[in-house]
């Protein structure tokens, strides 16, 4: 009978044998498949893998951190960090529009990876966290069509690597349940969605460290509330967005002119459609009262009422 201790022994041996005494690189988003195919490799071949984790200055906050702590501190993989925030907001300046921004960092995350690679000595294998929905759905997958979803498992195919796939017979809840028994965090096994593109997307026109602040701080305290209030698991996804635009407000006695942050809570069930999450109104107001007194240079907060279709879930 089919149970998930038995997977992973048999996934184990599996890797053994193909992989024997060679070495394997994983990169490593923090995300919930990339995690699990780690974990499971790791399980597997201990020090054969090295996982190449990527920070390109749009992840949210202490998202970094949390990735590091985890697999490096707790798992003590070989995990190499690579700090390109600098190189990412550099090729991203003056930027607005959404397919552009996803090409240059899509473009560019290959380019990071890459370098990394090369200085690495006998690699032969590449692990990736493909699904079985990846696979049954590419080509078919509409949204596609409208938005060019790039993620970090999207490498170039003429890597000399040989591809390790060992999660592309799973559905997402099987990876979750194979997370926690590989004892993965529940914070990375339940961790909402988030696009390879990060909150650059999340940014309407162009992409400055100044409004990467506004988004991650108000992103934080959304998080933070959605969790104290036992709403993170029914809520498929929740995150700010800055639509750039600045109002009136009024502060104690002046007059302020600032920016309005829009928050994105969506129901839903593979991210294909999605309805407004009907959050309590009692703990919309105790964002929005966090949100304009914690973040500098917000002085509204609105709320997205719209499904998708016609909207879609992120705002670019
Ligand atoms: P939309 O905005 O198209 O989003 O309704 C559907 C789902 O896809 C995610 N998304 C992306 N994921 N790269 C990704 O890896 C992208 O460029 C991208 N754009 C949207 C979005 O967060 C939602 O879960």
């Amino acid at each position: 009978n089919w149970t998930m201790e038995n997977f992973v022994e048999l996934e184990i041996e599996k890797i053994h044998k193909a992989v024997g005494d060679k070495k394997v690189l994983c990169a490593l988003s923090g995300g919930v498949d990339s995690s699990v195919v780690a974990a499971l490799i790791h399980r597997a071949i201990g020090d054969q893998l090295t996982c190449i984790f990527v920070d390109h200055g749009l992840l949210r906050k202490d998202e970094a951190k949390t990735v590091m702590e985890t697999f490096r501190d707790e798992f003590h993989m070989n995990v190499i960090k690579i700090d390109a925030k600098d190189r990412f907001l550099d090729k991203l300046q003056g930027v607005s529009d959404p397919e552009q921004k996803r090409k240059i960092i899509g473009n560019e995350f290959i380019y990071v990876f890459d370098d990394e690679a090369s200085k690495l000595e006998d690699v032969d294998y590449l692990a990736q966290g493909t699904l079985y929905t990846d696979i049954i759905e590419s080509g078919t997958d509409t949204a596609q069509t409208i938005k060019s979803h790039h993620n970090v498992g999207g490498l170039p195919e003429d890597m000399q690597f040989e591809l390790i796939e060992p999660l592309n017979t799973l559905f997402k809840d099987e990876v979750r349940e194979l997370g926690l028994e590989l004892g993965l965090p529940e914070e990375i096994v339940w961790r909402q969605p988030f696009p390879g593109p990060g909150l650059a997307i999340r940014i309407l026109g162009d992409v400055t460290e100044e409004k990467l602040a506004i988004v991650r701080e108000s992103d934080a305290i959304l998080r933070d509330e959605i969790a104290k209030a036992g709403l993170d698991r029914e809520i498929w996804q929740y995150f700010t967005v800055l639509p750039n635009i600045r109002s009136v407000g009024v502060m104690g006695d002046s007059r302020t002119y600032d920016h309005t942050i829009a928050i994105r809570a969506v129901t839903s069930v593979d991210g294909m459609t999605s309805d407004w999450a009907r959050i309590p109104l009692d703990i919309l107001e105790k964002i929005s009262n966090r949100m304009v007194n914690e973040v500098e240079q917000i002085n509204r907060v609105v709320y997205d009422v719209t499904s998708k279709p016609p909207s879609t879930i992120e705002w670019e």
